[in-house]
């Protein structure tokens, strides 16, 4: 594998465009460290002539968002009979739509909020939420960031939550609120690495708190009983699968306090920068930065031409005692 040209793709067309700069940069600089040949390519409408040009022998995906996440680049990357890292174009695409995520979750019996498909035509927005009750949460279905999510606590606050989010989507979900602790759970290959406890200042792990230092403070591994985290763990990785995700992805979660544990979306292409969530829980068990890439990448493969089965990494310990660290979202 070292002898091959990597080509790792950031930039894009999203809003997440500088997170993906930054996690693409620290991939390239991860990997030539550990003697690969990694190339960045900068992501732009272009991209089919820029591979041409660049002849790459596998693409790391490092974007986020719209295009990069959603499964298009996995698309033209198939059809360029170029292998990528990550997930293919359905489960992509599965995971990129919360609704259609959430479908697929239910259909596995995993436990993930209550919930109904809003439209923002609708005549009376009230009248379809009936007795669903509040506090709820609206969102639209293919975004990230916590952009466009707002909790409505009263009746008064739902048409303008339903309008804030079909600014980003005509597809929205109407979610019922929980309460309890946000858990995000690394999964590498078809196991969980471990999981950290998000401890947002704001109300809930919105914009600001993901992004702004100090807005949240991150805990590895969640302060929870080995039995709930054991649940948590089982059940971010049956989430990895119910969508068919391969590679890295990272399952955020939440543990009600008394109740469940609820299964809010996968991300499947998250922060990659060493200071971002995934590579902060693989870090604490006993997987370093470098290895973590070398790792997606030796997973990489054309989906159409993949065997059956999925390589495995060798068998690990989740590690580290209960600390606080300093991290950030991506
Ligand atoms: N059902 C819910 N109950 C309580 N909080 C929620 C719920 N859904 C979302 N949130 C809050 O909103 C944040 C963003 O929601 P999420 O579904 O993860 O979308 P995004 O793709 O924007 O990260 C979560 O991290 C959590 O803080
Ligand atoms: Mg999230």
């Amino acid at each position: 594998m070292k002898h091959h040209k990597i080509g790792v793709l950031m930039g894009g067309m999203s809003s997440e465009r500088e997170v993906s700069l930054r996690s693409g940069e620290a991939v390239v600089a991860a990997l030539r460290d550990r003697g690969y040949r990694a190339e960045p390519i900068y992501v732009d409408r272009d991209l089919d002539l820029v591979l041409r040009q660049t002849a790459i022998d596998v693409a790391f995906i490092a974007l986020h968002g719209r295009y990069g996440e959603d499964g298009c680049v996995q698309g033209l990357l198939e059809m360029m009979g170029v292998p990528y890292t990550g997930s293919d174009v359905l489960a992509s695409a599965l995971a990129m739509h919360k609704i259609k995520s959430k479908e697929l979750f239910r259909l596995h019996n995993l436990p993930t909020p209550a919930y109904y498909v809003a439209a923002p035509d609708d005549d009376d927005v009230i009248d379809r939420h009936g007795d669903f009750g509040y506090p709820c949460v609206v969102k639209p279905a293919r975004e990230g960031s916590s952009v466009g999510v707002t909790i409505v606590r009263a009746e008064s606050e739902l048409i303008a939550a339903i309008e804030a989010a079909a600014c980003f989507d005509g597809d929205i979900l109407v979610e019922r609120y929980i309460a309890g602790r946000e858990v995000s759970v690394a999964v590498l290959g078809d196991r969980a690495l471990g999981a950290v406890e998000i401890a947002p200042h704001a109300d809930f792990y919105d914009y600001a708190a993901k992004y702004q230092r100090g807005g949240s403070e991150y805990f590895i591994p969640p302060r929870l009983s080995p039995e709930r985290y054991r649940g948590v763990l089982t059940h971010a990785v049956r989430a990895h699968l119910a969508l068919g995700c391969r590679g890295a992805t990272r399952v955020d979660m939440i543990v009600a306090e008394p109740g469940n544990e609820y299964v809010l979306e996968v991300n499947t292409i998250p922060g990659m920068t060493p200071t971002s969530l995934l590579p902060k829980i693989a870090d604490a068990s006993g997987i370093g930065f470098g290895e973590l890439c070398e790792a997606i990448v030796l997973a990489a493969t054309l989906p159409s031409h993949r065997p059956r089965g999925e390589r495995r990494l060798g068998q690990r310990t989740y590690g580290g005692d209960e600390r606080r660290i300093g991290a950030e979202h991506h």
